[in-house]
């Protein structure tokens, strides 16, 4: 039994904030900003928008394309929630007015759409749901240290949202490009979280988990090592992909398209380099959008099945590699 991803959608917020706008905050250039990570621009909202109201913009125009059917479940990632608790599945839920749907929320930062993925496929297979709706969304904007303390990660993110629907194959709900799930690998790995995470607020705070001279200290920004981070990131996309393409007896060179979860460009430049797949068979939304975490892989879906040529029986990898550390690859087909 399948499990068929369709009607890919994605929003992203009017507002394009230039590499030149952030110079203006921060001490950085386009150039830097360029060179080091392929960005030019990324959007962020300019007035008050949550997470949830991005994941819903993606959603609608996903179940807008569904042909009057509708969905039975919601996964949702992210790791910008409008709040602490409860987690944005059930505000899509609600704002989409759809009925008492369960609603997931998934905590795996730039592999949370590949780890949704996963979780939606093993749902819909087991007859569990027939379709679900599975979206990533992110407002970074308003969590980033805009000043010069913050630069190395505060030129690097956007904001966005991108949905799709995990049917069961008997239950696809439109007549379009779908992509068959053929095989998926994830993997984690505690140890480094240190080395890219957001430490304030939480649990691990003790006798508060609130704390005024945690926040002074910046501890509510994201911090990463990214030199480390860097490393690891073309190690882990190269190597899950190639083991789900081995998996599948399906060699690179039959890639008709990478969608790499899109933290730098040069990251995507060297998993291509390695897998031995040219440069323009690979997405690269990064340089209008920079990283747009849990949205990225749906975002980057949506442009290809646009854009692209994408025929019956070709073969799309996806690959992503974030926070936790977390990673995993998805060899799909499109049907
Ligand atoms: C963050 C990243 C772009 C930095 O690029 P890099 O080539 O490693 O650069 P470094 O961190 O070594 O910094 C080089 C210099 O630029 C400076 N710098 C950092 N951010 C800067 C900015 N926005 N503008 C200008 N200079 C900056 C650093 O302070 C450092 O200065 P120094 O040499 O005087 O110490 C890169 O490490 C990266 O992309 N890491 C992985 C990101 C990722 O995969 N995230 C995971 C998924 S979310």
């Amino acid at each position: 039994m399948s499990a068929i991803v369709e009607a890919f959608s994605r929003y992203l917020p009017p507002k394009v904030v230039t590499n030149e706008e952030l110079s203006s905050l921060m001490e950085t250039s386009d150039e830097w900003i360029q060179q080091r990570s392929g960005i030019r621009e990324r959007r962020f909202v300019d007035a008050p928008t949550t997470t949830s109201d991005l994941a819903v913009e993606a959603a609608r125009k996903t179940l807008g394309a569904l042909q009057g059917k509708s969905v039975d479940a919601i996964i949702a990632a992210t790791l910008s929630p409008d709040y602490d608790f409860p987690g944005i599945g059930v505000l899509i839920q609600a704002k989409l007015d759809l009925p008492t749907i369960p609603a997931f929320d998934l905590r795996n930062q730039c592999s949370g759409f590949l780890y949704g993925l996963e979780l939606a496929t093993a749902l819909v297979q087991q007859e569990q749901y027939e379709r679900i709706l599975l979206v990533g969304a992110e407002v970074h904007s308003t969590g980033l240290d805009l000043s010069t303390r913050g630069r190395d990660i505060a030129v690097l993110f956007g904001d966005g949202a991108g949905s799709c629907v995990v049917s069961r194959e008997e239950a696809r709900a439109t007549t379009g490009t779908g992509l068959r799930v053929l095989r998926s690998e994830l993997h984690g790995d505690g140890a480094h979280a240190p080395k890219l995470w957001c430490e304030h607020i939480g649990s691990a705070h003790f006798p508060h988990r609130m704390d005024a001279s945690l926040i002074e200290e910046g501890k509510c920004f994201p911090s990463m090592q990214g030199r480390k981070v860097f490393e690891h990131a073309v190690k882990r996309m190269v190597e899950v992909s190639l083991s789900v393409l081995e998996k599948e007896g399906i060699t690179p060179e039959q890639i008709r398209f990478v969608v790499p979860h899109q933290a730098n460009a040069r990251i995507n430049g060297l998993v291509a380099e390695q897998l031995g797949i040219p440069g323009e068979r690979v997405s690269q939304t990064i340089t209008h959008y920079g990283n747009t975490t849990a949205a990225t892989i749906p975002i980057g879906f949506s442009h290809v099945l646009e854009e692209e040529e994408i025929h019956q029986g070709d073969y799309l990898l996806s690959c992503a590699f974030g926070s936790g550390f977390t990673w995993g690859a998805t060899l799909l087909q499109a049907v």
